[in-house]
């Protein structure tokens, strides 16, 4: 099995990357936690080609990494890349985003998420995009899942994300979409 390095600290992260490359013939390992790379991109496919490139060059091995966020059409796609860095805990985030949006009728939003695998050499040997597509509610709803969960509604679902049975999350979101479109490409992957 040809090892491929997870450029997160987050071990949350690596299961749910396991979980969803269950049988495909890698095996997942976190990466190295001193290495650290900054997330200076201006888009959420620069920062996950960024991110697995570099892990990829330090390690010597191949590296997948994701990027996500929330872009809310009425505040011209943000908090968008700075989706993290919104607040200083998901409390403060959604309460930064409920404010901003105010009494706007226009709640219209969307998660994204851009995942890529780079070769050792650092070269990006495939990219991977999923969209999912909701409304800001009022105030928060339900307790699972973490950071804008609460507070975003899939209409055909009729549930928050927070709502939503991790197995439901994972069909319909953003991650979950670009999971599913990586590993189509996967067995097309130039090594
Ligand atoms: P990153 O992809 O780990 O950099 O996450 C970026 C930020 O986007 C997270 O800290 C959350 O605030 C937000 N985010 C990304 N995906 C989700 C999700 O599925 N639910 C709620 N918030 C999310």
């Amino acid at each position: 099995m040809t090892l491929l390095v997870v450029a997160t600290g987050n071990p949350g992260k690596l299961r749910e990357m396991q979980a969803y490359l269950a049988d495909s013939g890698w095996e997942l390992t976190l990466k190295p936690p001193e290495l650290d790379v900054e997330e200076t991109g201006e888009t959420f496919a620069a920062n996950a080609c960024l991110k697995a490139s570099q892990v990829a060059i330090a390690t010597g091995n191949w590296a997948i990494a994701d990027d996500s966020g929330l872009e809310v059409d009425a505040l011209n796609g943000a908090p968008g890349v700075y989706s993290a860095r919104y607040g200083s805990s998901d409390a403060d985030r959604i309460a930064r985003l409920l404010r901003e949006l105010g009494n706007n009728n226009h709640r219209g939003a969307q998660f994204v998420c851009a995942a890529a695998i780079a070769r050792p050499d650092g070269t990006i040997a495939l990219q991977a995009n999923g969209v999912c597509r909701g409304e800001i509610l009022n105030a928060p709803r339900g307790n699972g899942g973490f950071g804008y969960d609460p507070v975003f509604y899939v209409p055909e679902q009729n549930f928050t994300f927070a709502e939503m049975t991790p197995e439901v999350k994972r069909s319909v979101s953003h991650r979950g979409k670009a999971f599913a479109n990586l590993l189509q490409q996967l067995p097309h992957i130039e090594m």
